[in-house]
């Protein structure tokens, strides 16, 4: 159903001191791997000593997992907590425990760290290994952060699998209040840096065609509501049946099936 685009990626390491690391990440996925200096490919996933990133030769710009400082960081302190569409979206009220979350398509997680921030245990699946192993590398050194330690300790867990196969497994005890979906969708727009990382994550993932299916798994085992993010203007995902409500933000629409 999807686009393989991954030839356009290569593994790479910034120093000898990742070398290991890279090559056997490189031969788990079937990439090739070589130096930085002497990675050719459109797209190269480099280890450094710092972090884990993507760099974009063609758009001239990279990216990593940041949950401690740069936009989710202003995102947490303006984002506006429990007032926010997508918090009323997953059923968030005042004065009402909050719920617990799996993201099934979490991404690069700033929508995980979001509900997270809501005071949400999240469960995060994302089945990319290349997204996967980028969101692993960010939770890790966020970890060493004290306001993280504590959303870890709440519940923050990554799992690399596809999401259909991990939701048709849940049994009766193991059934999450919220169950969210943010699939890939072609953008219209290039201007913010925001779209760029999602530009970047289209090249390598394509755009996710299989969602629907996910969905009817998800209104299965779903104990509260199943939530869809989607483009302003854009249809509903086809199921069985009909969202029971829609919230609106900006160019964004949540489709709300309550269950
Ligand atoms: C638009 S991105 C999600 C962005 C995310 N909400 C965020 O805030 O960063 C969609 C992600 O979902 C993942 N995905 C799509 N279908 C999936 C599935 N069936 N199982 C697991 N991950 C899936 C894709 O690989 C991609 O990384």
């Amino acid at each position: 159903m999807k686009t393989p685009t991954t030839h356009i990626l290569s593994v790479s390491y910034a120093h000898p001191a990742q070398k290991t690391v890279a090559e056997t990440f490189a031969n788990e996925n079937k990439l090739p791997c070589q130096p930085l200096h002497r990675a050719q490919s459109e797209l190269t996933l480099n280890f450094t000593e710092m972090q884990l990133e993507i760099i974009d030769r063609q758009q001239k710009m990279s990216l990593h997992v940041d949950f401690i400082g740069g936009s989710l960081r202003h995102r947490k302190k303006y984002g506006g907590g429990k007032g926010q569409t997508i918090a009323k979206a997953i059923g968030i009220k005042p004065g009402k425990p909050v719920p617990s979350v799996l993201d099934a398509t979490a991404g690069l997680g700033k929508d995980s760290y979001v509900f997270a921030c809501l005071g949400c245990p999240v469960t995060l699946i994302e089945r990319s290994p290349i997204v996967a192993a980028l969101l692993k590398d960010g939770i890790e050194r966020a970890s060493l952060n004290i306001e993280f330690s504590e959303i870890i300790k709440k519940g923050f867990v990554l799992h690399n699998i596809d999401a259909l196969e991990y939701i048709q497994a849940l049994d009766e005890t193991e059934k999450p209040e919220v169950i969210y979906l943010d699939p890939m969708y072609p953008e219209k727009k290039k201007s913010a840096s925001a779209k760029k990382n999602m530009q970047i994550l289209q090249k390598i993932l394509g755009h996710d065609l299989d969602t629907h299916e996910v969905l009817t798994a998800a209104l299965k085992k779903a104990k509260k509501r199943v939530v869809v993010k989607r483009p302003k203007g854009a249809p509903e995902l086809q199921t069985e049946r009909k969202a029971t409500l829609c919230y609106e933000s900006r160019g964004t629409r949540y489709d709300v099936y309550v269950i």
